[in-house]
């Protein structure tokens, strides 16, 4: 709570600083706008800044966390985009989001880790009419939880659930049981774009410029509030970029 009371004086003096600058692009500005036309208090305002901060920092790190786990365990993968890389003629240098997104095998990585991992389990909605499922009545005013996880994991909707194959995606099929920013609807999340982008960068990344390995094989994780490994995963870890092959 102390910790709290901290952040929301931080952002009180954000929000007045952020304000008087005149700028209308930045997620701040956006909503202050809101809350000069009235449909925002400054109350909800500050609780959006928290809640997309929170979200953020955790999914962030779960996913970094999720892609050193699998591809320390899966060098084969990590090979595959290294050669993909170095086609590019991305070794060395910036990676153009433009380039990344023509490169196939790095997309089917990006998406398995998200499929695998999802770091966030589910969410909680509330019943707004009673409704049926496989017999069972649900009342309207109950609180329910779904779970992207068990979505992911139902080997109905993905062969092999349980292993971490990016392989699946090569079709480009699409599969509506892939959820992990929730659904379509207006609770699903608003940084899906960002980290669409981040996920590309940050394999790349690491892919082409570090060595690591898993201290833990046995690596476990928490499912929540966020997918996140127990042991503080300690790695071996060397930061040098590889050497082109071509
Ligand atoms: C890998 C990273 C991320 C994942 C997997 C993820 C996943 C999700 C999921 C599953 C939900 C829906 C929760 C529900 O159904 O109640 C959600 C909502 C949300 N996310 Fe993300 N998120 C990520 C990153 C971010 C980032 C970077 C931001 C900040 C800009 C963000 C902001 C939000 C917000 C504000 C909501 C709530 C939307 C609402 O309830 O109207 N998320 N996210």
């Amino acid at each position: 709570m102390k910790a709290r009371k901290q952040l929301l004086t931080l952002l009180d003096e954000i929000i007045v600083k952020q304000h008087k600058k005149d700028s209308t692009t930045d997620a701040i500005s956006i909503l202050r706008e809101q809350v000069d036309n009235g449909d925002l208090t400054v109350e909800e305002l500050k609780d959006s800044i928290i809640e997309m901060l929170f979200k953020a920092y955790h999914g962030m790190s779960s996913l970094c966390c999720s892609t050193f786990i699998e591809l320390a365990r899966h060098p084969e993968v990590t090979e595959k985009i290294v050669t993909e890389l170095d086609k590019s003629d991305l070794m060395q240098g910036n990676l153009p989001l433009d380039k990344l997104a023509t490169m196939p095998y790095l997309q089917q990585v990006c998406k398995e880790l998200l499929r695998f991992a999802p770091p966030y389990g589910g969410g909680f909605r509330q019943v707004l009419k009673t409704f049926e499922l496989e017999g069972y009545q649900i009342p309207k005013g109950w609180t329910v939880l779904y779970s992207i996880r068990d979505q992911h994991e139902v080997e109905e909707n993905f062969t092999g659930a349980r292993t971490f194959n990016p392989d699946r995606w090569a079709t480009g099929k699409q599969n509506d049981s892939y959820i992990p920013f929730g659904g379509s609807g207006i609770r699903s999340c608003v940084g899906e774009k960002y980290m669409l982008m981040f996920v590309q960068l940050f394999v790349a990344q690491v892919s082409r410029s570090c060595q690591w390995e898993l201290l833990d094989i046995n690596t476990r994780s928490t499912h929540f509030p966020v997918q996140l490994p127990t042991n503080g995963l300690p790695l071996n870890f060397t930061a040098s970029y590889r050497k082109s092959k071509v």
